[in-house]
């Protein structure tokens, strides 16, 4: 039953083993003479850049790569592109890579059609001209910025990220090969497919849930609980790898639309302040913030639940509740991810300025829960 009116946005994505290779007729389609590979050491290592230059090079499309990004991509990286970008008289962008290239790739856009310093499009619908013609290939399963409306920069002056979402930032077309995900190895195979999960949960509980965005995040969870540890544990098989792309596609769809929660909200103040790696903050908090919603949309974290493929009937509402929260901890312990944010060098003295950070980010919006700051700081403990 659908109440009211809800929008669904779905941007162009073709999914599947040699989407890769689609990457020379894209450019071509979009004019390309001479494109920008936004990517990062470790994927170049990984040989995906090679391949796609090679590819473009084929059908007579030059190629500069831009690779000064770091996890956590900051906003002078950007602007340094930006400048790397116009130097070279490229005329299309291609991401490749995790979140981070991707949202360089997108803050590149930005900047060089807009001609202002990134940090000054932070919040929503703020970028006036569209970018170049952004064509993203995720590399991981998934961080979803090759389908988002979001870029997140990091105001290292600040230790802070900056959060755009705007139409604008959308890729023109993803092209989502899951081969390129055979090279991660398995902690960044865990992290990336924790994150993806709670893409899905976050999107499923937010306040600006709807049915379409229901449907994909239910579908993201099941198949992320489903496959990730057999991925882990078999990291040639494709049709793993499929399911699990699959599986953060959905993901990405849900929260492109429904927005995130307190979870993302906590990890990009983690990652803004600490520069700590953002699929491993999200693993980290979870099972705290969820257990802190749960009682705020019971029902909701029941689907979330069942889609995990618990069998909850017959059990009392305590009963359900503790099942879930052990399923989702014992999924990410399964996964191989068991570190504190104390393992990763937080601090009690840092709590205050995390949560005061955390309040201020956009994903805290649609949160099932409205927190207070003390509520924030009692999550940040729980989990150092
Ligand atoms: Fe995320």
């Amino acid at each position: 039953m659908v109440n009211g009116l809800r929008k669904f946005v779905a941007p162009e994505c073709i999914i599947g083993v040699g989407a890769l290779s689609l990457v020379a007729k894209y450019a071509r389609k979009y004019g390309a003479k001479k494109t920008l590979v936004v990517s990062d050491p470790g994927v170049i290592k990984a040989g995906w850049t090679d391949k796609i230059v090679t590819a473009l090079e084929a059908i007579g499309i030059s190629s500069v790569i831009y690779s000064d990004v770091c996890p956590n991509p900051r906003a002078e990286q950007v602007m340094a592109g930006a400048e790397f970008y116009h130097s070279h008289n490229c005329d299309v962008i291609i991401g490749v890579g995790g979140g981070s290239p991707m949202d360089c790739a997108k803050g590149i856009g930005i900047v060089s059609s807009n001609k202002r310093h990134i940090l000054e499009f932070e919040g929503v619908d703020c970028v006036g001209i569209p970018g170049p013609p952004l064509i993203c290939i995720p590399t991981t399963a998934g961080t979803s910025a090759d389908v988002s409306p979001y870029a997140i920069i990091t105001n290292s002056q600040e230790r802070v990220k900056t959060a755009i979402l705007s139409r604008a930032v959308v890729p023109d077309i993803a092209l989502i090969d899951p081969l390129t995900t055979m090279t991660m190895d398995p902690y960044l195979t865990a992290c990336t497919g924790i994150d993806a999960l709670v893409h899905a949960i976050e999107a499923f509980v937010s306040v600006a849930h709807s049915h379409i965005m229901d449907l994909h995040a239910l579908e993201a969870i099941r198949l992320i609980s489903k496959n990730l540890t057999q991925v882990i544990a078999k990291p040639d098989d494709q049709d793993l790898r499929g399911e699990l792309m699959l599986g953060s596609l959905c993901a990405g769809l849900a929260f492109s639309n429904a927005n995130l929660g307190a979870v993302h909200a906590m990890a990009h103040s983690l990652g803004g302040y600490l520069d700590l790696p953002h699929g491993e903050c999200n693993a980290i908090l979870l099972e705290h913030v969820m257990s802190y919603n749960f009682d705020e949309t019971p029902e909701r974290f029941l689907r979330i639940g069942e889609a995990m493929g618990l069998k909850l009937a017959g059990k009392t509402a305590k009963g359900k509740r503790t099942a879930i929260l052990a399923e989702v901890s014992r999924l990410k312990v399964a996964a191989g991810i068991s570190a504190t944010l104390c393992d990763r060098g937080a601090k009690s003295s840092d709590v205050f300025e995390l949560s005061r950070k955390a309040m201020n980010d956009l994903c805290l919006a649609t949160n099932p829960r409205r927190p207070n700051q003390r509520d924030i700081e009692v999550l940040f403990e729980e989990a150092l």
